[in-house]
C-alpha cells in the first residue's frame, strides 16, 4: 500500500519530467513474488501488508527462514532488514546466498545478537568452492533494530562487494588467475534464517539466549531480486550478460568506495581471519592479494 502510493507519486514525478513512468518500484514486490518458507512452521513466518513486509519469528518451538524461488549467477542481491530488538543475545539472523552442491559457494551476513543496548556484530564470510573459514566482524555505525537498513551482494565475475546501505565493509576478489577458488560458476539461492546460535554468537558463547523474552522478531522488506536468474540449460549467458553489475566501473571499486571501505576496517573491524595469527600461522593466500 506506501509501496503503491510511493510508484503513483513517482509516475506523476516522471510524466511530469518527461521520463515516463516505470513502476519496477522495489517496495511494490511482495514476499510470494520470489520467495517461499523454507525452516519452521508458517506461523513463524509472518507476512504482512500483503506480503511486502514479513518478519521472522524464533521462539522455544522454532527457529525459522525463507529462500528464493529462484538460483542467481551474479547480480546484485539484496535485503532490506530490521533486527530483533532489545535483547537479542544469543540470536542469529543469517542473510546469505548459497549454492546446492557438495564443494559449494556461498557469501554471508550474520548478525550476531546481543544484550539490550549493547551492539550487534556483523559477520561476514565466503565459502568457495566448499572452503569456509574467512570470517570478519565489524560493528555497525548505527542501531540496526531501530530502522530497515539494505544489506547486499554485488557479485560478478571480479569481485563481491558486501555492502551495508551502499557502503562497501568487504571485498572478496576473484584470484582464480592465481589458482584460488572464486564463486564464479554455482548459482546460488538466497536465503534467510533465524536461529539460536547462542553456543557461540554473543561474546563467544558467554551470553545465553532468554526465552522469556521471545518471541524474537527480525522484520524485512523488499523482496526484489536484480541477478541474473539461472536455468538449468546454461550459465554463458549470466557470465557475459551486460547487465549493469558486470559494467567496468562495479569491477574495482572507486575512489569513493575504497576510502568508506578503510574507513570501516579502521573503525568498525572487530575481527579479520587475515590476521589472524593463532589460527593460521601464514596468512591465507587471498589476504596477502588484495
Ligand atoms: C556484545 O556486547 C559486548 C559488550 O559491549 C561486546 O563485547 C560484544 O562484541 C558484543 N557483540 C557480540 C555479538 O558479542
Ligand atoms: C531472563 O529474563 C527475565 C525477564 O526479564 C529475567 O528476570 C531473568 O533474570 C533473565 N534470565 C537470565 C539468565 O538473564
Amino acid at each position: 500500500m506506501a509501496g503503491v502510493i510511493l510508484v503513483t507519486a513517482i509516475c506523476i514525478v516522471g510524466i511530469a519530467l518527461g521520463i515516463g513512468c516505470v513502476p519496477s518500484f522495489a517496495q511494490s514486490v511482495a514476499f510470494d513474488q520470489n520467495y517461499i518458507v523454507i525452516g519452521g512452521t508458517d506461523d513463524h513466518v509472518k507476512k504482512l501488508e500483503g506480503g511486502l513486509t514479513v518478519q521472522l519469528i524464533l521462539d522455544q518451538t522454532s527457529a525459522s527462514g525463507f529462500a528464493s524461488k529462484n538460483r542467481y549467477l551474479f547480480g546484485h542481491i539484496t535485503m532490506k532488514i530490521k533486527l530483533v530488538p532489545d535483547d537479542s543475545a544469543g540470536t542469529v539472523t543469517a542473510f546469505y546466498a548459497s549454492s546446492e552442491s557438495s564443494n559449494h559457494d556461498e557469501l554471508d551476513f550474520e548478525f550476531l545478537g546481543n544484550s539490550s543496548g549493547q551492539p550487534y556484530m556483523l559477520q561476514t564470510n565466503v565459502f568457495a568452492n566448499g572452503i569456509g573459514n574467512k570470517e570478519q566482524r565489524i560493528y555497525l555505525w548505527f542501531d540496526p533494530t531501530a530502522d530497515f537498513h539494505t544489506y547486499a551482494f554485488l557479485w560478478n565475475q571480479q569481485q563481491v562487494i558486501f555492502q551495508v546501505d551502499d557502503v562497501p565493509v568487504r571485498v572478496f576478489k576473484n584470484n582464480e588467475a592465481q589458482g584460488l577458488a572464486y564463486p564464479s560458476s554455482q548459482a546460488m539461492r538466497i536465503y534467510s534464517t533465524l536461529w539460536n546460535g547462542d553456543s557461540w554468537a554473543t561474546r563467544g558463547g558467554a551470553v545465553k539466549l532468554n526465552w522469556t523474552h521471545a518471541p524474537f522478531i527480525a522484520t524485512y522488506q523488499d523482496f526484489s531480486v536484480d541477478a541474473c536468474q539461472w536455468s538449468d540449460s546454461g550459465s554463458s549467458a549470466c557470465a557475459t550478460s551486460n547487465s549493469w553489475w558486470n559494467q567496468v566501473n562495479f569491477q574495482t571499486l572507486d575512489s569513493k568506495s575504497q576510502s568508506q571501505l578503510k574507513w570501516v576496517q579502521q573503525k568498525y573491524m572487530v575481527y579479520d581471519y587475515c590476521t589472524d595469527t593463532e589460527r593460521f600461522s601464514a596468512a591465507p593466500t587471498e589476504c596477502t592479494l588484495r
